[in-house]
């Protein structure tokens, strides 16, 4: 069974304390934090790089969920292993030349390799990555748009989860956008076990519970 793994996005966050919000966020009960890096070019928004995933490792020894809404990932792999990144997601969308050996280099730097799909690719693009002999490790299935944080979870994404599940029953699956505890069992139900979510969280007034909520229901999907 695959372990639920809860990960609030740092995006929502205080950017200015974000150090004490991460802390934070691991006393609520956060497995991992997501780190969303974008480029104002492959997302029109721009976040954070290498440089603040440095600065916040030296604070936490969190796993450091990296999602690259990037147009050249590759550029970013030895940076981010350098700066301390635990897990590396690259969108498929952006990778289709160069995936191998964007996965060798993310392996070699020590990081845990992901793609991401936007809601608009076919959850097909990713299998070749999966089935390849050196694999990605987890697939993220965008419930939004990539770019801003506080959008609409978009249920008909489900379908790719459940696709998802049914051929791979180990792997780690992540959704990332509108979720909270209004659209968290749908998630679980479709065989989501890594939680991505930001305004949910932070903008609770009790984050501990939210998280431990959403850790619930993904541990009742996978008992029924
Ligand atoms: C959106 C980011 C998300 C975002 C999620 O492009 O990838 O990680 O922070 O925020 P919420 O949970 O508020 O939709
Ligand atoms: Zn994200």
């Amino acid at each position: 069974m695959v372990k639920p793994k809860i990960a609030p996005s740092m995006l929502s966050s205080d950017f200015a304390n974000l150090a004490s919000e991460a802390e934070r966020m691991i006393r609520c009960g956060a497995d991992w934090l997501h780190m969303d890096i974008m480029d104002g070019h492959f997302v029109p928004n721009l976040t954070i790089g290498a440089p603040v995933i440095e600065s916040l490792r030296k604070h936490t020894e969190a796993y450091l969920d990296c999602h690259l809404m990037v147009t050249n990932p590759l550029d970013y792999v030895e940076p981010l292993g350098k700066a301390g990144a635990s897990g590396f997601t690259f969108h498929v969308e952006v990778s289709k030349d160069n995936w191998r050996e964007l996965v060798q280099k993310i392996k070699s730097k020590g990081m845990k390799p992901g793609v991401s799909v936007r809601p608009g690719t076919p959850i097909e693009e990713v299998y070749p990555l999966l089935d390849d002999e050196n694999p990605v490790e987890m697939v993220l299935v965008m419930t939004v748009e990539p770019g801003f944080g506080g959008q609409k979870f978009m249920p008909e994404m489900m379908d790719k989860v459940h696709a998802l599940r049914k051929k791979y029953p180990s792997l780690d699956i992540e959704v990332d956008g509108g979720l909270g505890p209004s659209t968290i069992d749908l998630a679980a139900a479709a065989g989501a076990n890594c939680i991505v979510a930001g305004s949910s969280v932070f903008g609770a007034p009790d984050p501990a519970h939210v998280i431990s909520l959403m850790r619930k229901s993904v541990e009742n999907a996978q008992t029924n």
